[in-house]
């Protein structure tokens, strides 16, 4: 909502910026440098240089902020953006200001700019959409020192940071604006907008088209609203396609399917108050999967990508479907709903049928799907589950370098049986309290067809109560960073790339 910093890199500080943060490791072997503070003040006034620590020192007419940066050698991409986040918030109130990047050599400079970027970038989000009278925000100048030799690499990590930071923005602005504010239709024309500026193409399934298709798990779960549903297939399609075809002709392609409940009451299961406060945020997966497919181009991605967000409110109304109905997902099978609330897989189904027919190498869903996940893993840490190590993996390793945590759980087949119904190929849920996380996975499973496939649920991280680093209260856009490093792996020399299947059974 309000402009992001802008940033440029120099090689020496600007007259005239009043304020300098300065990158420290916990050797402090950086300091004294350029009239800086002497290691010895550093030490004397406490600060250890340990990640997210800082020490402001004011003088006359400047201050210089040290940032602790950690064990040297031990600096990433998740260290950098969490100390040019600390940062961002000491110096807020500055409108021009220098971050000096020279004092940790352990990371390139492409990514450690990067890094930085999505660090203050994400850490000045502000979300005053509602407020009379929103504060002022003034509009800040950041000025990354780095080195005569990395002024080329810093300027690309620049520029790709601020294509991350412009996607995590899209997510949390979709994902905090208020329900009512937000319906099918305003996430579609944003969707929209998003697409023409990212190059990507659109198409926006009206609900004649989902009822032509055949998506009854999306349809039913939008019986209950006075908002009419919709679908947004957003498709990236790189510049040289024909170059990256396989042997068998084909672009490597990755489908992403987001669930995009833009209210969740619970239909007719209505959930008691408390636990519909938070509900807004329920579209969360789709804003992740579509703010990802808009940033490929900016950022080069040599893989096709296509995001599939099925999209409706979750509500009682008097043609809502009642538990007990059976619905027609668009491959066929029939799902008996007996919880209207655990309407997250019903429209991810015909989502992911759509994925299937997309011939992906590889389907990743993304969906605040299930509250036994926050039980399970708290609200940092998303669930993974899924049906093939080679994209599981992929998975987990673009969750690392992208610093949002995430933790494998399994799909026992054995659990299926808590699926069975008595009257429909399944059910919607399956016992109480047991392995709610899990089955709903389960669920998903079976409208995938075999393919390649991982989803994760991020009922948990997706929006946070506190601020802290790079997040703000509010939408977090948990996922977009995982999937824009998980792309890459399926780009013809990527660590995914061709390959043949290798499905997981477990249990
Ligand atoms: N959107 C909720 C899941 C959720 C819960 C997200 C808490 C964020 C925080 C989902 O649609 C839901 O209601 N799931 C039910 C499933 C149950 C009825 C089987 C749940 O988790 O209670
Ligand atoms: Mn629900
Ligand atoms: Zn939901």
């Amino acid at each position: 909502m309000s402009p992001l910093p802008s940033f440029e890199i120099t090689t020496s500080a600007p007259a005239g910026a009043e304020a300098t943060g300065r990158l420290v490791g916990t050797g402090l072997v950086a300091l004294g440098r350029e009239g800086g503070v002497s290691e010895a003040v550093a030490r004397r006034r406490g600060f250890g240089a340990t990640v997210g620590e800082r020490l402001v020192l004011v003088d006359d007419d400047r201050s210089e902020i040290l940032l602790g940066a950690g064990d040297p050698g031990r600096f990433g991409t998740l260290e950098a953006r969490r100390a040019a986040a600390v940062f961002a918030r000491a110096l807020a109130s500055e409108a021009e200001c220098v971050l000096d990047l020279r004092g940790v050599a352990s990371l390139p400079a492409r990514d450690l700019a990067q890094a930085v970027v999505e660090g203050i970038s994400g850490a000045s989000y502000r979300f005053e959409g509602y407020r009379s009278a929103p504060p002022e925000e003034p509009s800040r100048r950041i000025h990354l020192l780095v080195g005569e030799a990395d002024l080329s690499a810093a300027d690309e990590g620049v520029a790709r940071g601020r294509c991350v930071a412009a996607a995590v923005a899209f997510a949390r602005d979709v994902a905090n604006r208020a329900p009512g504010d937000l319906t099918p239709t305003d996430l579609a024309d944003a969707a929209g907008r998003l697409a023409a500026s990212g190059g990507a193409e659109i198409e926006v399934f009206d609900e004649a088209r989902i009822v032509a298709e055949r998506l009854g798990g999306l349809l039913g779960v939008a019986r209950g609203s006075a908002e009419p549903p919709n679908l947004v297939k957003m498709t990236y399609e790189p510049d040289d396609a024909v170059a990256l075809r396989g042997p068998d002709g084909r672009v490597p392609t990755v489908a992403l399917v987001g669930k995009g409940i833009t209210f969740d009451s619970g239909g007719l299961s209505l959930k008691p108050p408390a636990s519909m406060i938070d509900m807004k945020h329920d579209m969360s997966g789709a804003a992740a999967v579509l703010a990802v497919v808009a940033a490929c181009r900016g950022l080069g991605v040599r893989v096709r990508v296509v995001a599939i967000a099925p999209i409706t409110e979750n509500m009682p109304g008097g043609r809502a479907i009642k538990p007990g109905d059976v619905l027609t997902i668009r491959n066929g099978k029939t799902i008996e709903v007996l919880n209207t609330d655990a309407e997250g897989r019903l429209v991810l189904s015909d989502g992911l049928v759509l994925a299937t027919e997309e011939e992906p190498d590889a389907i990743v869903d993304v969906a605040t799907l299930t509250g036994a996940c926050v039980v399970a893993l708290g609200g940092e840490v998303a669930g993974v589950m899924g049906n093939d190590s080679v994209v599981l993996g992929a998975l987990e390793e673009a969750a690392r370098r992208a610093g949002e945590p995430v933790w494998r759980l399994p799909l026992p087949s054995s659990y299926r049986r808590h699926l069975d119904s008595d009257i429909a190929d399944l059910k919607n849920v399956g016992k109480e309290r047991e392995a709610g996380a899990l089955v709903a996975g389960l669920v998903l499973e079976e409208f995938v067809a075999g393919r390649p496939w991982a989803h994760l649920d991020i009922a948990g991280p997706a929006h946070v109560d506190e601020a802290r680093y790079e997040l703000q209260k509010g939408a977090t856009a948990f996922g977009v960073r995982t999937l824009l490093e998980f792309v890459g792996a399926f780009e013809p020399d990527g660590a995914a790339g061709p390959r043949s299947a290798d499905h997981l059974g477990v249990g």
